[in-house]
């Protein structure tokens, strides 16, 4: 297994023994953005559906179907529909995941009754069978020796991208994801929040929130993760007086300003029309 050598996020914070197999594979995630050309094994492709279909599903609804696209061409126009990104015209494999209702409305009409669930619920229930399948996926592919990159510029143009991969009504892309074999390493992870700022025992609380922005923020400041990726303020003073550039700063530019969350947040504000046009209710 690849990720043997690499230290876990388990082990970074002390939690080293027992680890198993599963445990130091999702320990030792990292998103990967350069691929080697190398095509997958033979097989490869039906096992990460494989793992897809082992995860837990809705009331067993399956409310998701997964493209792959291989085609050098294709994966070239997705590479430019998702921010031109351009690992994704680099990796071997390219899947697309997509919460689906068309197979559900297509049961109904072939069983001889309406379809009743037109609820804001489907659509939430959908999105999420969908984007377990994908995690899924991930961890059976980086279990496998090879990285992966969920693409969420996938939303970018979701018009487009329904278009070249030929989604019917009632299925949309939520997430993409590139897999291949990383073509350099990744010695580390990227810190997470300190678990007393997502961990809430018995009830939420933000007694440690204050804390752990703190420390979250000299370990990312320090990490020099956001050295030349600094989100530019144009109506705020220039200086930081006294603050660090930090996780809390640099996440909250992003969010008072969504475009620069990516330059896609400004296309993806109409991405409600499109899902109802391509048959997704919200009531
Ligand atoms: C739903 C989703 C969409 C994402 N979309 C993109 C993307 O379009 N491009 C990209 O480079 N990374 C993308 N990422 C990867 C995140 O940037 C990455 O997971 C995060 O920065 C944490 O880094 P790590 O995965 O290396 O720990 C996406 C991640 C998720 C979960």
């Amino acid at each position: 297994m690849a990720t043997e050598t690499k230290q876990t996020r388990f082990e970074t914070l002390g939690l080293g023994a027992p680890l198993n197999e599963v445990l130091r594979v999702i320990g030792s995630h990292t998103s990967c953005r350069s691929y080697k050309p190398d095509p997958l094994p033979p097989g490869t492709l039906e096992h990460l559906i494989t793992a897809a279909q082992s995860t837990s599903t809705s009331s067993n609804l399956q409310a998701y179907s997964i493209v792959a696209i291989e085609d050098p061409e294709r994966k070239e126009r997705l590479s430019r529909l998702c921010g031109n990104q351009k690992f994704i015209a680099q990796s071997p494999l390219f899947l697309a995941f997509c919460p689906d209702k068309y197979r559900l409305e297509y049961l109904c009409k072939r069983q001889g009754r309406p379809f009743g669930a037109t609820f804001l619920e489907m659509f939430l229930l959908a999105s999420m069978d969908a984007a377990l399948a994908a995690q899924s996926v991930a961890l059976a592919a980086e279990s496998m020796g090879l990285g992966i990159c969920m693409v969420g510029a996938i939303r970018n143009n979701e018009q487009e991208v329904m278009d070249l991969l030929g989604l019917p009504q009632g299925v949309y892309a939520l997430t993409g994801m590139c897999i291949g074999f990383p073509d350099r390493t990744y010695p580390t992870v990227k810190p997470r929040l300190p678990m007393k700022a997502v961990l809430h025992r018995e009830a939420y609380s933000v007694e440690h929130l204050e804390e752990a922005l703190c420390e979250y923020d000299e370990t990312m400041a320090a990490s020099g993760i956001y050295e030349g990726r600094q989100v530019e303020m144009p109506d705020e003073p220039a200086t930081l007086d006294g603050r660090i550039y930090g996780w809390a700063e640099h996440t909250s530019r992003r969010v008072s300003r969504p475009e620069t969350l990516s330059e896609a947040a400004s296309l993806r504000k109409n991405l409600r029309k499109t899902l109802v046009e391509h048959g997704w209710t919200f009531a």
